[in-house]
């Protein structure tokens, strides 16, 4: 069943000039199908440079919505249209505005896990592979940083800049707990640690690095790593395992699993195909205020 599936998948994608995205959380058998598979960075860069005529984004809700964004002529499908992202939905563009009234002189720099209506209310987007960059190259003396408070807290501390913090943060990534990193530590002594910014702080305190998706994966591809233990979304490791047979690699805590990147299957991508539907469209007044922020943050990578 999962192989005419994937076959029918395959014959369709390429009757409608479509490519399928995911991102690193994907279940195993969405990523093993899609074109291109990455972290939201390297996935909005592709969605901005594809010729496809309709994006399959197997994602969550902000992700479809920055391709839409970045292609307003595209068809941009996300196959289940309930995967959305919690932390996204913790700031509306109502409450920005509102914080930017008491906040007159800050600059707004907005994590992409959010909604295209608050980006649109943003002067900076950035993401959690470029987000220190994207801070450090504001001259601004106040920053207001949204939705996610522990990214928000990782790049102040890198950049040495004090920031505004909304108090938003990923569900999945709190439930990895300092003792998780401790006991997978002394279970594998040689492994290296590497855990998500969206990490609690004291979290990121006990790992060797905090990294993106995508910088995780480069990470483990480095000589020097035979054992690595990994605070993220749990489905990751299955990219890891399958680029780099010999390694190991240990979820640092099972509990990671965030439950809308899992709500794209297969089935859904096929129907998705078939009927072209859920389509992600930005409204034009929305989208041509929210593209600045996506734009400067794609000019600064
Ligand atoms: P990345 O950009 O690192 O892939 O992270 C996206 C995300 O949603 C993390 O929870
Ligand atoms: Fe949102 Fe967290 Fe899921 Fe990422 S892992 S999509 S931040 S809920």
């Amino acid at each position: 069943m999962a192989n005419t599936t994937v076959e029918q998948i395959l014959k369709l994608k390429k009757q409608r000039n479509a490519v399928i995205l995911a991102h690193n959380y994907q279940r195993g058998e969405v990523q093993d199908i899609a074109d291109f598979v990455g972290d939201s960075l390297e996935l909005s860069q592709k969605a901005a440079t594809t010729d496809a005529d309709v994006i399959v984004f197997c994602g969550v809700h902000f992700m479809a919505e920055t391709a839409s964004i970045l292609n307003p002529r595209k068809t941009v499908l996300l196959p289940d249209a309930g995967a959305g992202c919690p932390m996204a939905d913790m700031i509306t563009a109502e409450q920005l505005r509102q914080k930017k009234k008491e906040l007159p002189n800050a600059t707004v720099v907005t994590y992409i896990n959010s909604s295209a209506a608050v980006k649109a209310e943003s002067d900076y987007c950035c993401t959690s592979a470029n987000g220190v960059k994207v801070v450090s190259s504001i001259d601004s003396k106040e920053i207001l940083f949204v939705p996610d408070q522990y990214l928000g807290d990782f790049i102040s501390k890198k950049t040495g800049k004090q920031m505004h913090l909304w108090p938003g943060y990923c569900p999945t990534h709190v439930k990895i707990l300092p003792e998780d990193i401790i006991v997978r530590k002394k279970e594998y002594p040689h492994a290296k640690v590497v855990v998500h910014p969206e990490c609690r702080p004291d979290v990121i305190a006990l790992a060797d690095e905090a990294l993106s998706t995508s910088g995780m994966i480069r990470y483990a591809a480095r000589e020097d790593v035979q054992e690595l233990i990994v605070g993220t979304e749990i489905e990751i490791v299955h990219r890891l395992t399958k680029e780099n047979p010999g390694k190991k690699f240990i979820a640092a805590s099972k509990k990671a699993v965030c439950p809308n990147m899992k709500k794209i299957t297969l089935e859904k991508i096929l129907d998705s195909l078939e009927t072209l539907t859920p389509e992600v469209k930005v409204p034009e007044a929305i989208r041509v205020k929210a593209l600045v922020p996506v734009e400067r943050m794609l000019e600064i990578v």
